[in-house]
């Protein structure tokens, strides 16, 4: 299988983007992301369950991540309901500093762009 990426920090209009990742049949992951007045954030990953663990994951964000440094961003966050910590060991694998934690699951992520 060959995977690829398509798509763009603003595919879904000024404010809304989408990354998907296709094998060779049905998709497989996507990435969506927005921009608000807190900056540029990830608002959703996911990869289908017998993807994972393959490097797919990290692919989406490093795909976005590049996205948004050549339009000049210099920091990305991520502002989620982590439901597990392996998501949350999954951020900070790939950069990802966590920044508030309000013991309910709400939790923040953000990486600065080299
Ligand atoms: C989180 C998710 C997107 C990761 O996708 P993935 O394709 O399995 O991740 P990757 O294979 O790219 O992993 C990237 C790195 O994170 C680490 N990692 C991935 N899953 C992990 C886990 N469960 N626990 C600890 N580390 C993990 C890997 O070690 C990997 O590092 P490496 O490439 O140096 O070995 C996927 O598990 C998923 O879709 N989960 C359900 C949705 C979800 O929780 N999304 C995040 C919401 S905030």
């Amino acid at each position: 299988m060959t995977p690829r990426i398509v798509g763009s920090i603003n595919a879904l209009g000024p404010e809304f983007g989408r990354f998907a990742l296709w094998g060779d049949g049905p998709l497989i992951g996507y990435l969506n992301c927005s921009l608000t007045e807190r900056g540029l954030g990830i608002t959703d990953v996911f990869v289908e369950p017998e993807y994972r663990h393959r490097g797919y994951g990290k692919m989406l964000v490093e795909r976005f991540e590049s996205a948004a440094r050549e339009s000049g961003f210099v920091e990305v966050r991520l502002g989620s309901w982590i439901e597990s910590p392996e998501a949350e060991a999954f951020w900070k694998h790939i950069g990802y500093e966590g920044h508030y934690h309000d013991g309910c699951g709400n939790c923040g992520f953000r990486k600065r762009l080299e």
